[in-house]
């Protein structure tokens, strides 16, 4: 029983579904994957939790749930591109050699078995979708400021019940009390967050050629408005704002990272579209990897210009840190101009996810972990269909009333969580199939992988106690789900006995 947990799914097996004539089609390249990387990556992050790391945050109550880095910021993102570049190399190395849809949990079915497939197959959930709520909210943040002035909803209609319950704003926290309620319950809702939700959803539904294109508009936009941003903010550096440098010492740099951590998840994302490449050996490592470097200098100017912009302790309560950075230093027209790039770029974002969370449902109902009609294309569009429409409207839905600053910690801890994995997982392979052709090899695997991993898991000690105990909820949850369903209906376990024989590997080229 206990070794028909750790059953691994042959590699094999893995390719040849990639290959099935009949599954997706290929039509991405390496510059798509790239722009589908900035894509996933630029978004949320940069545009709205950078505040919050910058500042640090408090609670309802008053509390301080986290210190700020101030202008040391720069170091947070230092770490955080070491510790994502370590595990980024591991995602190109299995990326290019098991190039399947079900990224994270397909390795982890290859290399470490059954049971850690499947939590990371539960767990991938919070990076995509549930990082997709917070991603959503803060697309609706932004567009309300976008519109202000111009058409003004009533608030109840743009907040939802979680930012009123948790916001330590008294004008927000009173909303649960002057919102029209409807049988003793607050009317808050976030109809803008669930109405870009609903869109995108759409929009995937039709085929990923058409998304792509509509990503490479989306991602042009945002490269020119946070150069804008760059250029501007430049003229406008104040350098008393660069002292005290780190306000908060080391404590303030780790836990800054680990909330602005959500800005680089995403590069991982593109694996999810192995097998919709040309080429996935060559042109995933190539959009992997890319996508990451151009981001992390994006990332370290950004974090510079703004911390020297205005007072790091002042970004705390902005939503829209960067817009508040413009306003606050005169340029109020630029300021509109970056809330339009974010509302693009956050657009991005959410394409991308949306994209991969339904191909990783795809792939685990392809195994039988999930139910069988989850792993359905569409006739005309070979969408998966089915796992899209699901994953829209629990997005949506969760969008409607839930917090990005609650959800940004959630996504945080379950996304480094399948990055260290993955970072074991490229190592464990090395041993258990050292002749398998590997296109792309991490060297010094050893190092990377588990400096890789160390990394990972010291920013998730960055985060505070709760998200951890929800964490902890989370996998209880999934393990339950595997135990009454994915066990016993593994095409792995029904198919070839307990403990399958993996195929001998062709020999290394
Ligand atoms: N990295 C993505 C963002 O910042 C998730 O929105």
């Amino acid at each position: 029983m206990i070794r028909s947990l750790f059953a691994r799914k042959p590699i094999a097996a893995l390719l040849a579904e990639g290959e099935n004539p009949n599954g997706l089609r290929r039509a991405l390249g390496s510059g798509d994957l790239i722009m589908l990387a900035i894509g996933a990556v630029i978004g949320a992050g940069i545009f709205g939790s950078i505040g919050s790391a910058a500042a640090g945050q408090v609670d309802a109550a008053g509390n301080v749930v986290r210190v700020g880095a101030g202008p040391a910021l720069v170091l947070s993102f230092l770490l955080l591109g070491a510790a994502c570049g370590l595990a980024g190399l591991c995602y190109a190395e299995l990326a290019s050699m098991i190039p399947q849809a079900g990224s994270a949990y397909a390795y982890s079915y290859a290399t470490l078995g059954e049971l850690v497939a499947w939590i990371i197959g539960w767990d991938l959930i919070l990076e995509y979708a549930v990082g997709n709520v917070a991603v959503a909210i803060s697309w609706g943040d932004y567009f309300k400021s976008l519109l202000s002035g111009w058409v003004d909803m009533p608030v109840w209609l743009t907040t939802g019940y979680r930012t009123a319950l948790l916001s330590s704003n008294p004008q927000v926290h009173g909303l649960i009390d002057s919102a029209p309620h409807i049988a003793g319950i607050p009317i808050l809702i976030n109809v803008p967050a669930f109405a870009i939700v609903a869109l995108i959803t759409w929009l995937l539904l039709l085929g990923v050629r058409e998304s792509a294109r509509a990503n490479n508009i989306m991602v042009a936009i945002k490269l020119l408005v946070l150069g804008l941003f760059i250029i501007m903010g430049l003229q406008h550096i104040n350098t008393a704002n660069y002292h005290p440098f780190a306000p908060n010492g080391f404590k303030g740099i780790h836990q800054g990272a680990a909330i602005v951590f959500f800005a680089y998840i995403g590069f991982d994302a593109i694996s999810t579209a192995a097998e919709e490449t040309k080429n996935p050996q060559r042109n995933l490592p190539i959009g992997i990897l890319g996508g990451l470097a151009i981001c992390t200098v994006i990332y370290i100017v950004i974090g510079a210009v703004l911390t020297g912009m205005v007072p790091s302790k002042d970004l705390g309560t902005a939503a829209d840190p960067l817009a508040y950075a413009l306003n606050a230093t005169g340029m109020t027209s630029i300021a509109k101009i970056v809330a339009l790039g974010a509302v693009v770029s956050m657009a991005a974002v959410l394409l991308v996810f949306q994209y991969g969370q339904p191909r990783i449902f795809f792939a685990m109902a392809r195994d039988g972990l999930l139910p069988h009609w989850a792993s359905r294309l569409h006739g005309k569009y070979r969408t998966p269909y089915v796992t899209t429409i699901l994953t829209g409207v629990f997005v949506a839905l969760w969008s409607l009333i839930g917090d990005a600053g609650e959800t940004y910690d959630l996504t945080n801890i379950g996304t480094l969580f399948a990055f260290a994995l993955v970072c074991i997982g490229v190592i464990v392979l090395r041993y258990t199939d050292p002749m398998r052709p590997r296109p792309f090899r991490v060297p010094f695997v050893q190092v990377v992988g588990i400096i890789g991993a160390l990394l990972c898991v010291f920013v998730m000690r960055g985060l505070p106690r709760l998200a951890w105990v929800r964490f902890g909820w989370w996998l209880v949850i999934g393990l339950a789900l595997y135990v009454l369903y994915g066990y016993r209906n593994s095409t792995l376990r029904r198919g070839s006995g307990p403990v399958p024989v993996e195929p001998p590997p062709p020999i290394a080229r």
